[in-house]
This record gives C-alpha cells, sequence and structure tokens, in this order.
C-alpha cells in the first residue's frame, strides 16, 4: 500500500475483513494431496468393475462421448438419448434447470443411472471475470492465482458445471498467435508453477468436496508452437525441447492429479496430436502414469483425415482409441464406428473398458453418483463482492509499468484535471478479454466509471473516446479528445486491442496497436500534455512507435469485470505495480520468436557487434568474420525482456551468496541475495532466480527461470532471499531422450527481471 487503504475503491472497502476470511480459507487449505488415493479411485473401482460388467457396447460407447447442449432447450431426441445411456458428457449447458434435469433424465430415467459430466469453457473465471491467463500469469503469484480458479469452481459449480476446459497450459513463444492470452506464458517453470496452482483451485484436496470441479489441462500437447503463430497450424519440435519446454506444465497438471487433458488440435512432427501415442501412450500413460481421461478437442478425432493422417472416419476413430483419447468432444465417430472397429477387431473390448473406467472413475471422485444435482441456493451469489475483491486482486498484482518517465505515475496530488480518453477506457465489454462464455458487461466496472466513482469531486474529469473501437481508422472523434487533453493537466490514455482480436483463431500477422491508434497518441502529444498509457491487450503488442511519445507505460492485458478499480488503484498509488512479464516483448513483429531462454549460438550478438542496417557502406564488401546473430534493422533485443517490470519504489539486488561453489551431483546449493526497497514506497517485488549450464552434453538456454518469489518490503528494509537448487532442477533431456544431470559450471544471477546482472557460479562434480 502506497497511500492509506480509506482511499481505495469505496464500494469495496468494507467487505475487505470477508476477502480476507475468503482468501485465508483458500490459502490454508491445500493440504498435501492423498495423490493415488485420490485419481486411482481405489475405491470405487468394484462399483466402477460392477458397472462395466452390466453395461451394452451402446453404454460403453455413450460414456465416451460428449454432446454440445441446446442452450436451455432438451430436444426430445436428446432425452431419449440420454435415457439410452447413449450419452456420457454434455457441454455448454449453465442453466441450473436444464442441467438438473439433464441429470435427472441420466440418474433417475437411464438403465444403470450414470450421472453426466457438465462440462464448460472456465478460462478465467465464471461470471467473475479475472484477467486472462496470460494477466494472471504477470502477477507470479501462484497462491492467488490458486484463489482466482477457486472462486471460478464455486461459482461454476452453482449452476451446475462439474468440469472445466482449463487449464490451457501451452507454452507459447509467438504473440501473434491468439490463444496467447489464453496461456501461461513462454516460460515451464513459471508456467508449470501457476498450472498446478490452477488444478488446486478447480480441484481442492478431493473432487468431492463442495464447490469443486474437474479440471483439464490442455491442449496435450505443442499448440503453442504453431507455424507463424496461426491457430492450429503445424507445430515441429524437437523432442528434447518438446520434453524441456511444451511437456513440463502438462506434468505439473499431472503431478497435482489433474483429472483429465483434452488432446490438441495440432499435429506435432507429422502426427495429430489427437492420434498420437508417442504423446497419449507412451509419455502420458506409460512415463507419467497419469490415472484421470483424456477427452478430444472439438471435433479433433475426425480432423485427422484432414490432416491427411487417415484415410476415413472410421480409422480416425480407431486411431483416437488406440493412442487413448478417452472420450470424443463433439463429433460422433466413437458412436459410428465403435461397433465395426471391435467386430474387424481393429480395437479390443479392453481398450473400450479401459476408456469406460477411466471416465467412471472421474464420475466417482466427483461424488456424482451421490449428489448429481446442483442446489445453487447452497453456493454464494455469482459476482458477490468476495469474488469482485478476488479479481480486483490478481488484476491488481497482473499489472505490469513497463515505463514511469520521471515518476509521473502514481498521479500527483498537485493535478487537478485529468483527460480520460481512447476506445478502452470505457468498453466493458472489451475489458473482459477472449473466451468468457458466462461473463457479461453488466458487471464490468471500466477505469473511466471507477475515476468518476473513486474521484468524483477531487478532480476535473473530461472524457473522449477518440476512436471508436480499438480497430477504428475513421479520425471524426479526434478534435473531441484534443479537446479533452488541451483543457487538462494530464491524459490517461486507454489503447489496445478489443478482446475478440484475441482468443482461438484470433491470430494477428501484425501486432502494432490496431487502427488509428498511433495516430490517436501522435496527436494527443501535440498538445503537450504528459501522457499515460494503458494498454489493455491479449497479447504482447509492438508498442515502441508510441514509446517516447508518452510519459508512462501500464500494461494491463485484459484485466476482467474489475479493470477499473484495479487500474485506478494503481494510476493514483492505492497500490504500487508489481506484475512482471510473463512473455519477451519484441520491438518488431519481424523478431518473433523471440524468448529469453533461447541458446547461445556460436556468434552471439552484443551491443557493440550489432551492425545497424544504416552504418553499412554503399557497396562494402561482405565478410563473415566478425559477423553475430543479429537482423540489421532490429538487433537481437527485445523491447522489454521476460521478467520485466517496474514499481513505483525501487528495489537493490547484491551481495549475492552460495552455501557452496561445489556440489556433488545429488546435491543442493542454497543461493541468496539481499534485496533492499531503497525508494519511497512500501510495494511488492518479484525476486527472479535464473540459471545457466554453461556446457552440455546438450547446448541449455543462456537463461533459465529457476526460482521466485513475491516479497514485500517497506521503504528502507532489506530481506535476504534464499532459493535451493537440486541435481533435478539442472537436469535436462540429452539426446539419447534421458533426463540427465550433468556435472559442470553453472552461473546463477538473482534480480527483478531476465536482465538480472547479480550473478555467482558454481560447479557440480562427478
Ligand atoms: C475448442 C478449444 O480449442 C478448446 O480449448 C475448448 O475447450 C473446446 N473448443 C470446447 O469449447
Amino acid at each position: 500500500m502506497i497511500r492509506s487503504s480509506d482511499k481505495s475503491y469505496p464500494r469495496f472497502r468494507i467487505i475487505n475483513m470477508f476477502s480476507l476470511l475468503f482468501l485465508g480459507i483458500v490459502f490454508f487449505n491445500h493440504l498435501p494431496l492423498d495423490c493415488l488415493a485420490q485419481m486411482k479411485g481405489d475405491k470405487y473401482l468394484s462399483r466402477i468393475d460392477s458397472l462395466i460388467s452390466r453395461m451394452t457396447l451402446q453404454e460403453k460407447i455413450g460414456q465416451m462421448s460428449q454432446f454440445n447442449g441446446f442452450g436451455g432447450q432438451i430436444p426430445d431426441q436428446f432425452r431419449e438419448k440420454i435415457k439410452a445411456g447413449l450419452v456420457g458428457s454434455v457441454l455448454n449447458e449453465v442453466d441450473p434447470v436444464t442441467v438438473n434435469e439433464l441429470q435427472r433424465i441420466a440418474v433417475e430415467e437411464s438403465r444403470l443411472g450414470i450421472p453426466l459430466l457438465i462440462g464448460r469453457d472456465v478460462i478465467h473465471g465464471f461470471k467473475t471475470i479475472l484477467p486472462i491467463p496470460l494477466g494472471q500469469a504477470a502477477s507470479w503469484n501462484p497462491e492467488l492465482v490458486e484463489a482466482g480458479a477457486r472462486m471460478a469452481a464455486l461459482e461454476a459449480k452453482s449452476v451446475g458445471v462439474n468440469w472445466t476446459f482449463a487449464p490451457m497450459v501451452d507454452i507459447t513463444r509467438d504473440p501473434r498467435w491468439g490463444r496467447i492470452a489464453e496461456s501461461l506464458g513462454e516460460d515451464p517453470y513459471l508456467a508449470s508453477r501457476l498450472a498446478a496452482a490452477m488444478v488446486r483451485g478447480f480441484q481442492g484436496n478431493h473432487l468431492s468436496e463442495h464447490g469443486r470441479i474437474a479440471a483439464c489441462a490442455k491442449h496435450f500437447a505443442g499448440y503453442g508452437a504453431a507455424e507463424g503463430g496461426r491457430d492450429y497450424n503445424t507445430a515441429n519440435i524437437p523432442e528434447n525441447e518438446l520434453r524441456d519446454v511444451y511437456l513440463p506444465p502438462f506434468r505439473a497438471c499431472v503431478d497435482q492429479n489433474v483429472a483429465t487433458i483434452m488432446s490438441a488440435f495440432n499435429e506435432v512432427n507429422g502426427v495429430p496430436a489427437t492420434g498420437n501415442e508417442f504423446l497419449l501412450r507412451q509419455i502420458l500413460r506409460q512415463e507419467w502414469r497419469f490415472k484421470g481421461f483424456v477427452v478430444s478437442d472439438w471435433e479433433s478425432v475426425i480432423q485427422q483425415v484432414t490432416h491427411g493422417f487417415l484415410p476415413d472416419l472410421e480409422s480416425a476413430a480407431a486411431q483416437a482409441i488406440k493412442s487413448g483419447v478417452d472420450m470424443e468432444m463433439a463429433s460422433t465417430s466413437y458412436a459410428d464406428y465403435i461397433p465395426g472397429l471391435l467386430k474387424s477387431n481393429r480395437i479390443t473390448e479392453e481398450q473400450i473398458n479401459e476408456a469406460v473406467k477411466r471416465i467412471l472413475q472421474v464420475k466417482f471422485l466427483l461424488g456424482l453418483f451421490e449428489h448429481p444435482y446442483t442446489d445453487s441456493s447452497e453456493y454464494p451469489p455469482l459476482v458477490n463482492d468476495a469474488h469482485r475483491e478476488i479479481a480486483k486482486k490478481i488484476a491488481t498484482q497482473s499489472v505490469v509499468l513497463l515505463k514511469n518517465q520521471n515518476k509521473i505515475l502514481p498521479i500527483s496530488s498537485q493535478v487537478k484535471k485529468i483527460a480520460v480518453i481512447g476506445p478502452l477506457a470505457n468498453a466493458p465489454y472489451e475489458q473482459l478479454g477472449t473466451w468468457i462464455f458466462d461473463g457479461e458487461k453488466k458487471h464490468s466496472i471500466t477505469p473511466y466509471q471507477a475515476i468518476r466513482e473513486y474521484h468524483d469531486g477531487f478532480y476535473e474529469v473530461a472524457f473522449a473516446k477518440g476512436l471508436e473501437v480499438s480497430r477504428t481508422r475513421d479520425k471524426k472523434g479526434f478534435p473531441e479528445a484534443i479537446a479533452a487533453a488541451q483543457k487538462s493537466d494530464i491524459v490517461l490514455l486507454f489503447l489496445g486491442e478489443e478482446s475478440i482480436l484475441s482468443g482461438e483463431s484470433h491470430c494477428r500477422a501484425d501486432i502494432d496497436l490496431p487502427g488509428a491508434q498511433e495516430e490517436l497518441v501522435e496527436v494527443i502529444n501535440q498538445t503537450g500534455k504528459p501522457i499515460v498509457a494503458v494498454i489493455l491487450a491479449g497479447r504482447p503488442l509492438t508498442i515502441r512507435s508510441i514509446l517516447d511519445k508518452v510519459r508512462a507505460v501500464v500494461y494491463a492485458w485484459h484485466p476482467g469485470t474489475m479493470a477499473g478499480p484495479a487500474i485506478v488503484d494503481l494510476l493514483f498509488g492505492v497500490e504500487s505495480p508489481s506484475g512482471k512479464l510473463p512473455v519477451t516483448f519484441p520491438t518488431h513483429v519481424g523478431q518473433i520468436p523471440i524468448y529469453y531462454a533461447h541458446k547461445n549460438t556460436g556468434k552471439p550478438a552484443t551491443k557493440e557487434s550489432w551492425i545497424k542496417m544504416e552504418d553499412i557502406p554503399v557497396e562494402a564488401f561482405q565478410l563473415s568474420i566478425g559477423n553475430t546473430s543479429h537482423y540489421l534493422d532490429e538487433g537481437f533485443e527485445p523491447l522489454f525482456p521476460f521478467g520485466y517490470g517496474l514499481s513505483y519504489t525501487k528495489f537493490e539486488y547484491k551481495d549475492i551468496q552460495l552455501s557452496q561453489n561445489e556440489i556433488p551431483l545429488q546435491g543442493q546449493v542454497e543461493i541468496s541475495a539481499l534485496v533492499t526497497n531503497t525508494g519511497e514506497y512500501g510495494a511488492d517485488e518479484i525476486v527472479q532466480l535464473y540459471i545457466r549450464d554453461l556446457y552440455a552434453s546438450c547446448t541449455q538456454p543462456v537463461k533459465e527461470l529457476k526460482g521466485f518469489k513475491r516479497i514485500h518490503l517497506n521503504p528502507g528494509e532489506s530481506k535476504r532471499v534464499t532459493f535451493k537448487l537440486n541435481a533435478e532442477d539442472l537436469a535436462f533431456y540429452n539426446q539419447q531422450m534421458q533426463r540427465v544431470s550433468e556435472p559442470g559450471s553453472f552461473r546463477v544471477w538473482i534480480g527483478g527481471d531476465s536482465d538480472a546482472q547479480l550473478k555467482a557460479e558454481f560447479e557440480v562434480m562427478e
């Protein structure tokens, strides 16, 4: 807190006690999971076996089939289908009366009374919308992310949803890809910690606890490596990179007992993920011993034919079953072809029984056989104050301050007149972000609303959109925006992307600010008024061109329902920004892929070796000597590095210490540094630990995140922050695909971003 808390957004002051209590319950409620007992569903095995022994083949196929809902109406034909036991799961039905009716038909009218899984994409909140997952990742706060998932689960469960298709844990290093918004960023370590937190939040200690739902880690695997950042595109990933970078967040979810996994749309190295025996059988089942079930993505079973992998739908069904896809989403190749495939021995009865068993296990673990119905009155109301407070807290911690020239932020008390300008200042729908099926803009509080409510009478506030929406090219709103700026002391300029410009299938080849926003910045800058740019977006945007025209940049992602109160508390100094980038920001789209954990190459670039286009003499002779790996026009450095984010205070890092300089191969080393708040504000800092394996049998990245801690320091306060590293933390996949820790030299850094300079070295001995 920077200023006294009584200046926080007034509507929420009184509920702080309740929300603290709620957060406390969430935080302290994750005792170690009794993993095997939970996922094996051992105590249900005899009931499952008994059910399976009584099921007809059609009923088994029914369990393996998931159908889309009908928006509150249940057609007679579908009732009959459920009655006949031909439906295992329904997705996208969220009216509790309809959901209970669906369950009633399944439980009371079908022969074996097996309840339904009701699936929904609860990606970043249900009704109370949290920041997009990429924004949540910028909080680097697993406890808070867990609390958010717990809240989302509670709201979803209250209407009868018992299964979410989240977390989305695809690593991506391409901001053109629209689904980067749904992701946890570019780094396997950060994403793994947050993915596990989300699973804990959704599932709790036991799936049958009140308000818990089954989670689904998706999209297995390699979906975020889509070529060119174009959705659904081909992914080619060397196996060691797959294992070191793309798979760890899935593994973290499996270790956290995630109930289900979704197979991806894409192909990986020539084989569609949904028919990929290597991924789904060898890695997931044999190596990781995953005990839950696998659901396909929407029609991804039959898309194996479109991929050019299989000749027909029958083969597609056979391949998905052989690979271990237990439930088919939306398409009906299982229902259509399993009987024939069994007759022709292309699949086995055992494979079918295994799939059904895994699905039934999750139903038992959820307690659905005992409690198939939902009673909304047993749950807190949707979008209640405690939930809003969680949403606000995550939004506050997810905002990243990228520039703050001459400490223009927090807004000084000298300021009297504020101009609020831009297409995203008062856009209640757009601030919610992508993939919000159940979020409603009527619950949103926009930054403009929050400024009005918080500061009524305190400041004179002028408002102008400037542009209708983020994509608008028409400049007819400019004169009004210029006039608003002219009569102000400071301009708060809300720019970015509408939510529909990111998300599934919403990829962009150009990731500049869309529409005439750069021109808007230009004309407002000409008024000479200081500009604070607040950017709401689903991805890193290339914002270099506006950087020297604005005094501050506040990157807010799509912050959700509580965007306004969160941003306003930051702008006015009730809170200090503490978010850090979970993804590298390029200077230009042509630098992509650009990520901090890259390899060194044999000719790494330095500031000195970068030859700029304009410095090359005409008809210069082309030599290779002394050349390094960079672009003539865009160099080699990003606009902002991974892990970066400013605060209103300053943190100083010094005195890095190692517990020892040499450790045995199976040993452990402690690394610590002294962090001091040398500024004027009490604030949180995310202390980050990076390593580099200086030489290895398979080259390793120049830096890898291996630890982080969010700490709070008051002005003048210091803390020694300690991390532990052991052999497993230093391990990687070698060329023989063995996970190895090798002896050798390691460099470690502790700092506030991936450009950390404070370093030490240790040796791992044979
Ligand atoms: C397709 C998306 O890829 C997936 O993430 C989502 O869960 C399903 N559709 C269901 O909506």
